[in-house]
C-alpha cells in the first residue's frame, strides 16, 4: 500500500476555458497558492479490480475511470484500490479535484516505480483536471504554455499569505468545472474578452508576488475572478455559484480593505470565498467573515507544500 498526500490549490488568475484540442489544456495561463489547511489523503493498492471509495464510500467517477484509462495506455498499472479522503466539503468550489489527481499520481507514480519526475507527475495531474497539475507543487505555482506543465515560481516561505475560507454551502456544485467552462466557451460573448486579458493578468499577478506587492496582487487577483464570474453569468444557460452569504462575504472583504486590511477575494466555480491576507490581518478577517450570516464555517490556511508520498 501506498499513501501520498496533496493539497487543494486556488487560482489568483484564473483558468477558465480549454484548448481545442486533446489533453486537457487550459486557454489560458493561470497562477495559484497550494493551501496547507485542506488536506486529500489517498491510499492505493493492487487489488484483483479497480475500486475507488471517496471519503469513506464506494464511488464510481467516470472522470477518474478516462484519466486511469489513458494512464494505462502509457504504462503498465494493474488494477487498483484507490482509497480517497478529503477533510474538507468535496466538489464544492474548494478544489478537490485538484489536491485528488495531485494525490492519486503521486500515490501511483510510487507504487508502480514509474519514475516520473514532478514535471511529468504534473502533466498526467492535469490530463485528469488541469488544476491539479499546480497542486503537484507547494507555493506559488504557474501553469503556463508553450508546454503547460505547472511550475513552482516561488517557494512557500516567499511570502508569508494567509488564506480564510469561508464555507457558505457544503453541497455539490450542480455543473463541473469542465461542463461549465465548456459552456462559457461556446456560449459567453465576454469569453473573448476573457482570452484576450488573461496574459497581461498573468504577468502583473507574476510581477506583484515577485516583488510581493499586496496591491497590485490584490487589484489583478479579484479582477481575475470577476471576470471568470462574469463569463460564468452570461454563459447560457446561465451558471451562477454564488450563495447570497457569498455577496456578503465580499462586500465584507472591500470594507475591511477600505479600513486599512490587507486582503482581497476570489472565488472559484462554487460558493466558497477564499480571502486571501497579510497574517496582520487575518484574525480581522476570519472574525468580520465568520459573522457573515449563512457563512457555515471558516477555515484558516497557511501557504503548503507540493503533493508527497507519505508511506
Ligand atoms: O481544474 P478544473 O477543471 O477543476 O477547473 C478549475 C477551474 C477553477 O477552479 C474555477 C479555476 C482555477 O484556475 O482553478
Amino acid at each position: 500500500m501506498t499513501t501520498a498526500q496533496a493539497h487543494p490549490n486556488i487560482a489568483l488568475v484564473k483558468y477558465w476555458g480549454k484548448q481545442e484540442r486533446s489533453g486537457n489544456f487550459p486557454a489560458t495561463p493561470n497562477l495559484s497558492i497550494t493551501l496547507a489547511g485542506l488536506t486529500t489523503t489517498t491510499n492505493i493498492s493492487k487489488a484483483a479490480r479497480d475500486t475507488f471509495v471517496l471519503n469513506g464510500a464506494p464511488a464510481d467517477d467516470p472522470k477518474l475511470w478516462r484519466w486511469l484509462k489513458t494512464l494505462r495506455g502509457s504504462f503498465d498499472i494493474p488494477p487498483l484500490e484507490i482509497h480517497s479522503s478529503n477533510d474538507f466539503p468535496t466538489s464544492a468550489g474548494l478544489a478537490s479535484s485538484a489536491s485528488g489527481f495531485a494525490a492519486l499520481i503521486t500515490a501511483i507514480n510510487a507504487l508502480c516505480e514509474l519514475g516520473l519526475n514532478e514535471a511529468t507527475c504534473s502533466q498526467w495531474a492535469r490530463i485528469g483536471s488541469a488544476s491539479a497539475a499546480r497542486s503537484i507543487y507547494g507555493g506559488f505555482v504557474a501553469l503556463t504554455g508553450p508546454l503547460w506543465l505547472a511550475v513552482p515560481i516561488a517557494k512557500k516561505d516567499h511570502w508569508a499569505l494567509e488564506v480564510v475560507v469561508a464555507i457558505t454551502s457544503t453541497d455539490a456544485k450542480n455543473v463541473s468545472s469542465g461542463e461549465g467552462m465548456e459552456r462559457s466557451r461556446l456560449t459567453s460573448s465576454f469569453y473573448s474578452a476573457w482570452l484576450r486579458d488573461a496574459e497581461a493578468d498573468f504577468t502583473a499577478a507574476s510581477d506583484a508576488i515577485g516583488i510581493k506587492d499586496f496591491t497590485a496582487l490584490s487589484a489583478v487577483a479579484e479582477l481575475s475572478c470577476l471576470k471568470m464570474h462574469s463569463v460564468m453569468l452570461t454563459s447560457q444557460p446561465t451558471l451562477s455559484y454564488w450563495t447570497p452569504a457569498s455577496i456578503t462575504c465580499m462586500d465584507r472583504v472591500r470594507s475591511l480593505r477600505s479600513s486599512g486590511h490587507n486582503v482581497f477575494f476570489t472565488v472559484d466555480a462554487g460558493p466558497q470565498i477564499k480571502a486571501v491576507c497579510l497574517s496582520a490581518s487575518a484574525d480581522a478577517v476570519a472574525s468580520a467573515l465568520g459573522d457573515v450570516p449563512g457563512v457555515i464555517k471558516i477555515i484558516r490556511s497557511h501557504l503548503g507544500d507540493g503533493a508527497r508520498v507519505i508511506e
